[in-house]
């Protein structure tokens, strides 16, 4: 009966998200609260408060558990591997390569958003935008960051922690230049995270710099280059049906820290790990 109630939800908001959205958007804000009322009960946005305490997927079943000796490897960026390839083989997965990003200012204010992973390997995981940003901003004065990859069909997600530097600006350079000219030039245009008067600044922007570099490379703008997130914690999430979900957390002693705690296991390359109640 919930899963009934849920699927009809479902239908319900699909049913009215369409036949509203064309009308709402030629709608004014004012326009759109006298018009809004007739749709209250159904719509999802109208409620002060919703309750979604139902929602919730079935995992695997316990025969499917994740255990210790499934790991692929004692590495934590070679088991990495493994799951992102799965992530980038699995059709239902548009961008495996998708990962929040968590930052925080130098008082300890968070701030989260996705990004693309542009690149991995022992010395960690690879992204690029603009060091100008909000992030990049918060990065300068607290270089910590966590990622957070989340792949529903696999029931499975990643989180990495680790301490952030900057790439060498040349490697910076060659992957802008790998980039298509659109997307040069769209971080040319966009000083990422400032306040514009509005679309059409950008879009007028984008077509001046579209003429500009016709025939010419686009320089990469030194606002704008490679992060990498070099990891001191990598934990495997593995969801469960029975809710006895799999956790294990790769981590990297701290300098002088050799003895192994309760619990803990020898990894590969100086990591230790553990397995973490659900
Ligand atoms: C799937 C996805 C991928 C994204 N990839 C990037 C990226 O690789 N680099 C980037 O700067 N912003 C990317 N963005 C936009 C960011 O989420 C964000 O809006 C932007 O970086 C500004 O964030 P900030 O103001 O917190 O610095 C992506 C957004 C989405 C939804």
């Amino acid at each position: 009966m919930r899963r009934k109630l849920s699927v009809d939800f479902c239908r319900l908001v699909t049913f009215f998200g369409r036949n509203l959205r064309p009308a709402a958007v030629s709608r004014t804000a004012g326009q759109r609260s006298a018009f809004s009322p007739r749709f209250c009960r159904k719509s999802t946005t109208c409620r002060s408060t919703m309750d979604l305490s139902d929602m919730r997927k079935k995992y695997k079943g316990d025969e499917e558990c994740f255990e210790e000796s499934q790991l692929v490897s004692l590495d934590p960026i070679k088991q990495f591997g493994n799951w992102f390839d799965e992530a980038t083989k699995c059709p239902e997965i548009g961008e495996a390569n998708a990962m929040c990003i968590a930052t925080a200012t130098k008082d300890g204010r968070p701030s989260a958003r996705m990004v693309l992973l542009k690149g991995y390997s022992n010395e960690g995981f690879r992204f690029f935008t603009n060091y100008e940003s909000r992030k990049g901003s918060e990065l300068g004065s607290n270089p910590y960051a966590c990622l957070v990859f989340y792949w529903e069909p696999l029931n499975r997600q990643i989180r990495i922690e680790g301490n952030v530097e900057r790439i060498p600006h040349q490697t910076s350079c060659e992957y802008f230049q790998s980039r298509p000219k659109s997307s040069q030039i769209g971080a040319v245009v966009s000083r990422q995270s400032t306040p514009v008067p509005n679309r059409d600044y950008l879009r007028q922007k984008n077509a001046e710099l579209e003429e500009k570099y016709k025939e010419a490379d686009v320089p990469m703008p030194d606002y704008w280059g490679g992060y990498i997130v070099r990891p001191y914690l990598i934990e495997f999430w593995q969801g469960q049906t029975n809710r006895l979900h799999d956790r294990i957390v790769f981590s990297k002693p701290k300098d002088g820290e050799s003895e192994l705690e309760e619990f803990q296991h020898q990894a590969e390359g100086g990591w230790v790990y553990q397995r973490l109640a659900p």
